[in-house]
């Protein structure tokens, strides 16, 4: 096991998924440990979705202790993941769609899938597409990697710079509260003021974006009236 940026982080050749591999290590762990793999069998999505895992991208999960509401790590994450990418390639049109899809030019770069583990323990997995995108028959909405767009980066050194983000904006959600994260957080936001349709298990409800409240509720504005969605996918 190695250690990177104050996080325990072991790297596997192939797990099933590295969700899997933190939730077996939850029971156990007294640190908060990044899992990584090369190589992922049977990567989870959000809401019951394969994660198309293709070779070179980086998959990996982070297990801690979150003395916060879980909805805040979903902004935290996205936001981190966002930075990061700019830090490394600062010319590149970098948005997060809610709740937490990273774009590139309107394609999905990065998934986020949170899961609880043992012991009041937190899941976050991460993917990020470095090397290649899955084709357009395998997803839902259209994906780039950063290969595509000619930045080239390791698995190592992307997860390292994103953990330098991730312990920066914990740090201040700790230290303040959740106004800094959700403003940087919306200063990035795709869609802002825009028509957008959102995927809720039964239905879609359109209306203009108009941001997230103080829980990271998406605020859907129809005619005068403001709704707030909690889960769903968003589509322009
Ligand atoms: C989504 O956009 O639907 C979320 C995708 C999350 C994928 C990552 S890859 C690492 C971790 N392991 C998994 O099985 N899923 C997450």
């Amino acid at each position: 096991m190695a250690e990177l940026e104050g996080w325990q982080w072991s790297d596997y050749d192939v797990l099933t998924s590295t969700n899997d591999k933190a939730k077996e290590q939850s029971n156990l762990a007294t640190k908060p440990l990044v899992i990584s793999a090369i190589c992922q069998t049977k990567g989870r999505g959000r809401r019951g979705r394969t994660w198309v895992s293709k070779e070179g991208n980086l998959f990996f999960s982070q297990l801690l202790s979150f003395p916060m509401p879980l909805s805040d790590l979903v902004f935290i994450s996205s936001l981190s993941v966002a930075k990061a990418i700019l830090e490394i390639a600062p010319q590149l049109a970098v948005k997060i769609k809610w709740p937490n899809d990273v774009l590139i030019d309107g394609k999905k770069v990065c998934g986020i899938l949170l899961e609880t583990g043992e012991n009041a323990t937190a899941i976050i997995g991460i993917g990020i597409n470095l090397r290649q995108s899955p084709s357009a028959d395998d997803i839902l909405y259209p994906t780039t990697a950063l290969g595509d767009l000619g930045v080239e980066i390791s698995r190592d050194k992307f997860l390292k710079i994103y953990l330098q983000h991730f312990n920066y904006w914990t740090d201040i959600r700790l230290k303040q509260s959740f106004e800094p994260i959700r403003s940087a957080w919306l200063e990035l936001a795709a869609f802002l003021d825009e028509k957008i349709t959102v995927n809720c298990t039964a239905k879609n409800i359109s209306g203009i974006f108009k941001g997230i409240d103080e829980q990271g509720l998406l605020l859907l504005k129809q005619e005068e009236k403001i709704i707030y969605i909690a889960a769903g996918d968003v589509f322009a």
